[in-house]
């Protein structure tokens, strides 16, 4: 029977290789040697609440008219405990959403059926080292890797996804994420929308070949500006329309996309309502105007429909600038307004703009991804909600959530010497603290005493006049470079000044001040900031935070109960993938 079993699986496997070697799909997937291992076993001294058999492994999605799409995907299944600990989702490629209680023992059995060396991290989750899914422990195709742990966190949204080294971001393109929802009593007694009106919209982006299949590399501009998809798809699903009842919905709002950033609006006008970030409820409910969402993050926005009966309400992406590099924000025009874009998003107006044969936005090949993109900052539909029915009843916002203590300076170990990470680069290659990523290095200011609490300051400090090819040159940014198009007098900190979403595994941490860029500074734009500042939530806990170009922000972060590597990186996957990430060791 287990033999049976395994040697199906050994066939999907080698016919999935087979077939994925064959298109140009995943190019990067494959080629790709990483780290490899033969996995964990479960630990006789653990006694699970609920276990988890969670599977990834090649598989088909519906996602266009058409043929179907090859994706590799999340599937589970309780093995012991509440069956409702795994909820499967219908019609999308996403995995089926995890549901914990704070305080469960969970243990769950990760089988590596893909092609290819594979781990999974719980983004969000306080867990020890080895459930954490570091990179060094990825296991080879055909093994299986055994976490355990206690959830320790407060209600909150977190996900999974792959984190093997180099191939996160394709690993988690071909279709590998999903969501897990933490419960507890505190959260369940308020009288917040469950059920069918407690919504899930996770945005991602995608391009698809004309056979409906996914198009990823990792190259040229791509793999220094990130990768930006053709289409919106969210829960899976481009053109996504959703039929509501004219009442209060809860969104738990994930950016699973590889390297997007969304700045969400609603078409009516109506400020955006954010009931929860990252580490789940704030104190009370807060109002944006709009509301910045990097990749990694997760904000619960409350919106009541009452006022919009029989109308549609749509939730946008609506302009923004001083994001991304000089150059392709000139490229993109300011603000990247692109008129005839339609529902779908289909970038039209960017084709053929980063496909010019100099410059560094150049030499993307025959596949042409940038040529297709809808360009970042540029104003798009995300999703469609046509309030069709009337409710019942409602729940009306509560006007406190729950206690949350803010921490200041006096909890820390360093209150007036804030531990660094900062933001550089050597040549086109990201930096975090001076360095790449080294599998199990750490420097002694990335090093901590566990169950210390530390200030902490994220900040850009491209080392001064750096060059394009590494070397360092004194003087003021009139450099001339050449074959930069057009872009004499900025020297290379200037030509790579972008935004960074910076995600920092274990505890989650509070943001305690933010620095906007200064007027005329070497990194960012103060005027492009000023189409951004009114979108952050800072009143929460979060655990990835978009630092914007020249922008300095302070934050506190517990180094709490485990020890061991807990990474922190660029939560864009293409500058995670290129070794944008570190470790914190906790000694
Ligand atoms: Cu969501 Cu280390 O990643
Ligand atoms: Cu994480
Ligand atoms: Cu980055």
């Amino acid at each position: 029977m287990k033999d049976d079993i395994d040697l199906k699986r050994r066939r999907l496997i080698m016919a999935a290789g087979a077939s994925l070697a064959a298109s140009p799909v995943f190019p990067v997937v494959l080629k790709k040697k990483v780290f490899g291992g033969k996995g964990r076993e479960a630990t006789s001294a653990f006694f699970p609440d609920v276990e988890i058999d969670l599977v990834a492994s090649p598989g088909q999605a519906r996602i266009l008219p058409g043929p179907a799409t090859r994706v590799w995907r999340y599937d589970g299944r309780v093995v012991k405990g509440s069956p409702d600990a795994v909820l499967p989702l219908k019609n999308t490629y996403l995995g089926p959403i995890l549901k914990f209680r704070s305080g469960q023992r969970v243990r769950i059995r990760l089988h590596n059926g893909l092609p290819q060396k594979f781990i999974t991290h719980w983004h969000g989750m306080h867990v020890p080292f080895e459930a954490d899914g570091h990179p060094s422990q990825a296991i080879d195709p055909g093994q299986s890797y055994v976490y355990e742990f206690t959830v320790e966190n407060r209600a909150s949204t977190n996900w999974y996804h792959p984190h093997t080294n180099m191939v996160t971001g394709a690993q988690a393109y071909a279709g590998l994420a999903g969501l897990i929802v933490v419960e507890d009593e505190e959260e369940r007694a308020l009288p917040l929308p469950r059920g069918e009106y407690d919504v899930p919209l996770v945005l991602q982006d995608r391009t698809f070949t004309e056979n409906n299949q996914l198009l990823y590399a990792r190259r040229g501009p791509v793999a220094m500006l990130g990768f930006l998809g053709e289409r919106i798809v969210v829960n899976g699903r481009p053109d996504f329309a959703m039929d509501v009842a004219g009442r209060s919905y809860r969104f738990r709002v994930l950016n699973g996309s590889n390297s997007r950033i969304y700045k969400l609006a609603w078409s009516d006008g109506e400020p955006i309502t954010v009931i929860a970030t990252d580490g789940g409820l704030l104190e009370r409910p807060v109002t944006r105007p709009y509301l910045m969402i990097g990749p990694g993050e997760r904000y619960e926005i409350w919106k009541d429909f009452r006022p919009a009966q029989g109308r549609e309400v749509v939730l946008e992406s609506l302009e923004y600038r001083g994001i991304m590099p000089p150059m392709y924000e000139r490229m993109h025009g300011a603000g990247g307004s692109r008129g005839g874009m339609g529902p779908g998003g289909m970038g039209a107006g960017g084709r053929g703009m980063m496909g010019g044969p100099r410059g560094m936005m150049g030499g993307m090949g025959p596949m042409g991804i940038m040529a297709r993109h809808i360009p970042q900052g540029s104003r798009f539909t995300i999703a469609r909600f046509r309030v069709s029915r009337k409710a019942r009843e409602t729940s009306e916002l509560p006007a406190r959530l729950r206690k949350l203590k803010r921490l200041g300076p006096e909890d820390t170990v360093n209150p007036g010497k804030p531990r660094p990470i900062a933001i550089g680069n050597r040549g086109r290659m990201f930096t975090l603290n001076g360095e790449v990523f080294e599998m199990h290095g750490a420097l002694p200011i990335e090093t901590f005493k566990v169950n210390t609490t530390h200030l902490m300051e994220i900040f850009h400090a491209h080392g001064g006049m750096e060059m394009e090819d590494g070397h360092q040159e004194s003087g003021t940014a009139s450099s001339p470079m050449g074959g930069m198009g057009g872009m004499g007098g900025m020297n290379m900190a200037m030509m790579m000044a972008m935004v960074h979403p910076i995600h920092l595994h274990g505890h989650y941490f509070q943001i305690v001040r933010r620095q906007a860029p200064e007027t005329g500074g070497m990194h960012g734009s103060a005027e492009g900031y000023e189409t951004v500042k009114d979108g952050f939530v800072d009143e929460g806990y979060q655990d990835t935070v978009l630092a914007m170009p020249g922008e300095r922000i302070t934050l506190i972060k517990p180094f709490d109960k485990y020890k061991g590597l807990f990474l922190y990186h660029c939560h864009n996957l293409e500058h995670e993938d290129g070794e944008m990430m570190r470790n914190f060791k906790v000694v």
